[in-house]
């Protein structure tokens, strides 16, 4: 009741993707809204819209160029299940994005709490959300302890989340608990004197704000190490597609040289580079582990036309950071541009 009234006057009214009960417009905007802020989303949300108006469009685009759309937002593996996804509501549910629950949540990349949030908005079904934003604002509220990410402590979460719904005005409460954590339930110095909660708050009158979530238990992930290839020919880089599954599954990287460069780019090329120099080294995180960069430059002679291999293209600089690449690559690239 709180969080609605809440929500009437401070909550977010005018994003692009409320209003209506489109669900393909729904639910492309949780997928996007998934690990990515609001501001960041709205431009990218606008131009696939104006290219993927609607499910047919989408399902009837290559990969490559929904990718391309994606380009930026991180976390491809979004815009490949979307993707896939829109071809499935083609095959099984006739072009029309199905309304029970249990078929939502059966299309690639829709979790429970995505299903649920698109239950909601497009169809004001009674069904409870827990993203991580919600998760925050239930553990401070009912001081619970323990990471989130745990099996028990979530299923707790789930039962909390599942108590507060309200019997009508779902909507209202759904958008209220994801404003809520973002604006006001914050991760850091959380707004609480603003927060229309905290009288209810454990950890607002315990002072635990700063302890609840608890973090994920540490543990020391495995590390390897690759050495990435800036071919380069004049403004062109050599770009090579990844293999569909695995790490930058399916997008254009740079190649990894295994043992020796010379060799690998003689192989890829038809040439050896005439200089090469080596860019400061960097550390990227997956969820498992940890990949320790080092990027090579490796010129070649620009009056010599150079050969691409199959499964590998050559792009211009600028254009290669716009295109399908992963972050680190793209940062590489675009250090390399400066
Ligand atoms: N985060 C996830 N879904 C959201 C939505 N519909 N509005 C604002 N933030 C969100």
């Amino acid at each position: 009741m709180k969080l609605s009234e809440w929500q009437r006057s401070h909550g977010r009214h005018h994003l692009p993707w409320q209003g209506g009960r489109d669900p393909y417009r729904i639910w492309v905007s949780e997928i996007m809204l998934q690990q990515t802020q609001v501001g960041t989303v709205i431009p990218y949300f606008e131009r696939f819209m104006a290219r993927f108006p609607d499910i047919a469009s989408l399902a009837a685009a290559s990969e490559e160029e929904v990718l391309t759309h994606w380009a930026g937002l991180g976390y491809y593996a979004r815009g490949r299940n979307l993707h896939r996804a829109a071809r499935q509501v083609m095959e099984r549910h006739s072009g029309v994005f199905p309304r029970a629950f249990d078929d939502i949540m059966a299309l690639p990349g829709i979790g429970r709490s995505t299903a649920a949030a698109i239950s909601a908005f497009a169809f004001g079904a009674r069904r409870a959300i827990l993203d991580g934003n919600v998760k925050r604002v239930l553990t401070r509220v009912f001081g619970i302890d323990g990471w989130p990410g745990d099996r028990k402590v979530e299923t707790r979460l789930w039962q909390l989340s599942e108590s507060l719904l309200p019997e009508t005005g779902i909507e209202t409460h759904t958008q209220a608990l994801m404003d809520l954590g973002a604006t006001i339930c914050t991760r850091s110095r959380p707004h609480c004197a603003q927060c229309p909660l905290a009288e209810d708050c454990a950890a607002f009158r315990q002072g635990r704000t700063a302890s609840l979530p608890a973090p994920r238990p540490k543990k020391t992930l495995p590390e390897r190490s690759a050495t990435l290839m800036v071919i380069r020919h004049g403004r062109d880089v050599l770009l090579v597609k990844r293999p569909a599954s695995g790490i930058w599954g399916g997008l254009w990287s740079l190649p990894e040289a295994e043992g020796d460069s010379m060799a690998a780019c003689l192989r890829l090329t038809g040439q050896a580079p005439v200089r090469v120099e080596e860019l400061q080294g960097f550390t990227h995180t997956f969820t498992h582990f940890r990949l320790d960069i080092l990027p090579l430059v490796l010129a070649l002679d620009a009056r010599l036309t150079a050969a691409a291999e199959p499964g590998t293209i050559w792009m211009d600089c600028a254009e290669a950071i716009g295109a399908a690449i992963p972050k680190p690559v793209k940062s590489i690239l675009e250090k390399l541009a400066a």
